[in-house]
């Protein structure tokens, strides 16, 4: 079975921000976008899998589906593997590692799917079978239907290859951006975090407003698949002339360490001249000279143990300072806990479906212009 010119790339996400990435997925112009339960749907071949790595900002991985056949039982499935046109797509040089699910299907165990189909990719290729290899395999196995699928991102896209430093509770870079997108954000108005940690939002915001690729300096797993040309990634990878925001962004925390990190780590990423941090409270924050924009924010999440009358006063104090001196800014809070969010007195809109975040479920809640 020869690989499919063009096949399904899957861009997984956090349930809950599928029809966010596919604004974002199709604003990137790929083809057929849809949006499916943990993520988006495109059609593309190999490069449009590279594309969508080094573009996306919202995707946690992209995986290349690339070929799929019926099985009932373990060995009609291993027999079907063995007509997988592995050597197109994989090195012999590369060790893999396959995992695989099974759903409603004769075949249940998901551990011996995996086996079948590893023996088959070894005796058709002749590449070596590794439990910490760079490149997986996926065997999806829903309905008797088996979906092939190589993970083309390797480490999650949220690792950009900047970070040097993160502090207790990061936002994920990913998130971040597709938070950002859900509040409008789009590159042209300035934005201000008031409890930016190490920076996730000022620093993916600097970089959407300056049109640099968010996977521009990191390495994928595809760059080891027999599918990879290597000249034709780097005409892609390589850097259109960072666009000139007229906006700066704006990070403040009362932590000096949490200021460190984020400025060290906007250098790393090629934005510091766009960012601006400063070590103060939620007390002492002003709006920045200019034009208003969006104020996007996740302070400390309640928790079971922590101290709730703190962190209602903190919350409190916020929405005041956001109320009192922040007229015509849009404010965006992501927190896990709506007492607390209506702690803040702001006139929040409707919010959207909560989302999981390092296994904390949280939700954003957003405001028009304040009056
Ligand atoms: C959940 S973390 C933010 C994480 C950040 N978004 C990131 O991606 O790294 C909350 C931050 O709020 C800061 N913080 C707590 N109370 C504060 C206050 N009163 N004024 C300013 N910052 C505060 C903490 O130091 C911490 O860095």
């Amino acid at each position: 079975m020869a690989p499919a010119d063009h096949f399904e790339i899957f861009l997984a996400t956090a349930p809950g921000l599928e029809a966010v990435l596919r604004e974002e997925v199709v604003a990137l112009r790929f083809r057929a976008a849809k949006q499916v339960p943990g993520g988006v749907t495109v059609n593309g071949n190999w490069r449009d899998a590279w594309r969508a790595n080094l573009e996306v900002r919202g995707a946690n991985k992209v995986l290349a589906r690339f070929a799929a056949f019926r099985a009932f039982h373990l060995t009609e499935l291993e027999k079907r593997a063995h007509h997988v046109a592995w050597g197109e797509v994989l090195r012999r040089d590369v060790p893999f590692r396959v995992e695989a699910t099974c759903r409603g299907s004769k075949i249940y165990h998901s551990g011996a799917a995996a086996q079948r189909i590893e023996k088959a990719i070894r005796e058709e290729l002749g590449a070596p079978a590794s439990e910490d290899a760079a490149i997986t395999v996926m065997a999806r196995i829903e309905s008797d239907l088996c979906t092939i699928s190589i993970d083309t991102s390797g480490e999650l896209l949220h690792k950009r290859g900047f970070k040097v430093a993160v502090g207790k509770a990061p936002m994920r870079e990913t998130m971040a951006a597709l938070f950002l997108r859900q509040c409008g954000y789009d590159g042209g108005e300035p934005v201000v975090d008031p409890m930016c940690g190490s920076g996730s939002f000022v620093i993916e915001a600097a970089e959407i407003a300056a049109g640099l690729k968010p996977g521009r300096e990191r390495h994928f797993a595809f760059e080891h698949l027999a599918t990879f040309d290597a000249a034709a990634w780097e005409d892609m990878r390589r850097a259109a002339p960072a666009a000139k925001p007229a906006f700066r962004f704006y990070g403040s925390d009362r932590d000096a360490g949490a200021i460190e990190m984020s400025r060290a780590n906007a250098a790393r990423a090629g934005v510091a001249a766009l960012a601006e941090f400063r070590q103060h409270a939620i007390s002492d924050l002003s709006p920045p000279a200019g034009p208003p924009g969006l104020v996007i924010v996740n302070p400390p999440y309640g928790d079971r143990i922590g101290d709730k009358k703190r962190l209602e006063a903190l919350y409190r104090a916020l929405g005041e300072t956001l109320c009192t001196r922040f007229a015509g800014w849009r404010i965006g809070l992501i927190t896990n806990e709506a007492w607390l969010a209506k702690a803040t007195g702001l006139p929040f809109l409707p919010t959207t479906a909560p989302v999981a975040n390092g296994g904390i479920r949280v939700t954003l809640w957003r405001t028009a212009a304040l009056t």
